[in-house]
């Protein structure tokens, strides 16, 4: 028979550690990086504050510093000197992404080198896909478009990447990004699949710093509604199936069910990314005292990952390296 006791615990310090489910460390986070082909020195994204975008030939010491102090996985975004209709930067040999990963990986062999795989940031037109313009209308050409990402996808593992994570919601382009890879001999390459991207508003803030914006047009038609959750589990299965090694829910906080779900429905490795407008609102709170921002994040972070986070791709992982030491 269970006692019924009043609950009396006294939840010393010691107490609540002993007992605590959900435990942040230091390996739990990676570091979006911009790296841009139009700057030399770094450049603060101005709806980010303290987040920069870097110079090509700075970019390799600012991801050895953020090894160095603890951070172990980046995820790379490009910008571009030009862009076109067929976003032919995405894939170029020389291109800001591949050639960033190539010096990173000769200053910091050790340090897991991400990098997201889209056409967004190379095309004129800002979408995450070629496009045909029809009138007033335009579409999306979903499968020419997934013959590009995979040629990215090849031209980022060629370069050293570890991970390729295409996050274009092309119908396909895992599966065809899985093949081009084992074709070129990048078995071992995985793959970190935005499998649940919903079309958020949340992305505002990283149009600035991707340099992004779409300039007709919203990207609905490709991202998933905020509304459906059961389609989003249809995607994550769909990811899998196609070969994901990983599956990122995004945003974050907003969609903490759909993590929860993804992770109970399907174990497998699950990550999360903490976008630029959520990081920009706690950000402006704290600005004007209205919030604390450590506890703001810890908080946030310790959420994510009782949600059934393995990872959160967020703003503040060199922070959290350094409220992580003791
Ligand atoms: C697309 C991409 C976006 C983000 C990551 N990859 C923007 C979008 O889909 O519009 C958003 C990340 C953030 O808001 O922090 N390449």
């Amino acid at each position: 028979m269970l006692v019924h006791r009043p609950r009396r615990l006294r939840r010393t310090a010691a107490i609540r550690n002993l007992i605590r489910e959900t435990n942040l460390s230091r390996h739990d986070f990676v570091l979006p990086l911009f790296v841009s082909e139009k700057i030399e020195r770094a450049k603060e994204i101005p709806s980010m504050p303290g987040v920069h975008q870097h110079g090509e030939n700075e970019i390799a010491s600012i991801a050895q510093r953020a090894h160095e102090s603890g951070v172990q996985a980046v995820l790379l975004f490009g910008i571009p000197k030009s862009k076109d209709e067929q976003a032919s930067g995405a894939h170029a040999e020389n291109g800001v992404v591949q050639n960033a990963v190539r010096q990173i990986k000769k200053h910091a062999p050790d340090l897991t080198v991400i990098t997201d795989v889209c056409l967004c940031e190379y095309t004129s037109h800002g979408h995450c896909g070629v496009v045909r313009l029809d009138g007033e209308h335009f579409h999306v050409l979903n499968d020419e478009s997934v013959e590009l990402i995979a040629k990215t996808a090849v031209s980022h593992a060629a370069a050293g990447a570890d991970l390729v994570a295409p996050s274009d919601m092309m119908d396909g382009r895992i599966g065809a990004v899985r093949a081009a890879l084992d074709q070129a001999g990048f078995d071992q390459t995985g793959i970190m699949s935005y499998a649940a991207k919903f079309a958020s508003v949340f992305y505002g803030p990283f149009r600035d710093a991707a340099e992004s914006p779409p300039q007709f047009g919203d990207r609905r038609s490709y991202q998933m509604d905020p509304a459906n959750a059961d389609e989003a589990l249809r995607e994550v299965e769909l990811d899998l199936s196609e070969g994901a090694d990983i599956v990122l829910v995004k945003p974050a906080l907003p969609y903490l069910d759909i993590l929860w779900r993804v992770r109970e429905r399907f174990g497998r490795p699950t990550a999360v990314y903490h976008v630029s407008g959520e990081f920009a609102m706690v950000k402006a709170a704290a600005e004007k005292g209205l919030i604390e921002e450590r506890a703001a994040v810890l908080e946030i972070m310790t959420s994510l990952k009782r949600a059934g986070a393995d990872f959160i791709v967020n703003y503040w992982a060199l922070d959290l390296m350094e409220w992580l030491k003791s």
